[in-house]
């Protein structure tokens, strides 16, 4: 058998085209969508992904500011322009990109950005509203990797979901929406004893663990819906492409359903970004007109 490929640059074309229609309404009424990105330092991964972020911006008929400080920046410089941003009406949405250099507390830097703008959702008060099931904004990886499982009209309640892999960023905001979502859900990560025991026995089988290739196909249950969040570089003496924590090749054999790298997911977290913004925009445009009633 030969696994379906799941298109995420498709499926973002669509999301992406009504997004441009929403923020065209707002535009027309008066309020242009803003996300406001800061970058420090000379990550190229980082610098990458935030060019990316800014050009879907202005595709989608969003306003964006973007901040770039030097690797050695000075914290309060930044801390002073979050508390510039949390304060600026005109900006709906505000992105710390992650990593920050070691001389940054990033606890401390998520935890400035005002919570209504926190588009990615890793504010402590929207991690615990997306724990509570009463998410206000949630994380965009694993809210694309939703969008996806939606579009495919993969079952969820009752199904089986492993996730490999613990981060804030994707694993635990991924397993809180598949729970919600009725999945009996399973957490693996760098210390559980038998990973294989584990993704064996998933009808849905994330991996988000940033190790190339490390889920192969003997690994997977037949016709499993198998996402790949991992995007790695292999070595230029191993040609130097983009691959994911997923061996494509064999796990196509086996799965039912499958993210390719690239093209699979990427796409559609930066689509569920400008989501975010959008819907912070919409709900700042409500309540700024139920205060004037
Ligand atoms: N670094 C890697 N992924 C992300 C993300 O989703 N948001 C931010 N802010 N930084 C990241």
């Amino acid at each position: 058998m030969t696994a379906r490929s799941i298109d995420g640059n498709a499926l973002s074309a669509i999301l992406r085209d009504e997004l441009a229609a929403r923020a065209a309404a707002l535009s027309a009424r008066g309020v242009t969508p803003c996300l406001a990105v800061i970058l420090v330092g000379e990550d190229p991964a980082s610098a990458v992904y935030v060019r990316n972020k800014v050009a879907g911006c202005e595709k989608a008929g969003l306003r964006s500011l973007k901040d770039v400080y030097p690797a050695d920046a000075d914290p309060a410089l930044v801390m002073a322009r979050i508390a510039e941003l949390n304060a600026d009406p005109a900006v709906h949405g505000i992105l710390v990109q992650l990593p920050l250099p070691k001389q940054f507390d990033a606890d401390a830097v998520l935890e400035a950005i005002a919570p209504e703008k926190d588009v990615d959702g890793f504010h402590a008060e929207n991690v615990g509203a997306l724990m509570q099931g009463n998410p206000r904004f949630i994380p965009c990886t694993p809210y694309g990797v939703m969008k996806m499982l939606e579009r495919e009209k993969v079952v969820l309640k009752g199904a089986e979901a492993v996730i490999v892999g613990r981060s804030n960023i994707v694993g635990k905001p991924m397993s809180m929406l598949l729970l919600a979502a009725g999945c009996t859900v399973t957490i693996c990560h760098s210390q559980t004893r038998d990973l294989a025991f584990h993704t064996r026995r998933a009808d849905i089988l994330v991996a988000a663990v940033g190790r190339p290739k490390m889920i192969t196909g003997d690994m997977i249950k037949p016709g499993a819906t198998v996402i790949d969040v991992g995007i790695n570089r292999l070595p230029a003496e191993q040609g130097g492409k983009l691959c994911g924590d997923v061996d494509f090749e064999s796990a196509k054999e086996v799965a039912g359903i499958i993210t390719p790298v690239p093209g699979g997911v990427g796409p559609m977290t930066i689509t569920m970004l400008l989501t975010n913004t959008l819907e912070s925009a919409e709900r700042a445009l409500a309540n700024a007109t139920g205060a004037k009633a």
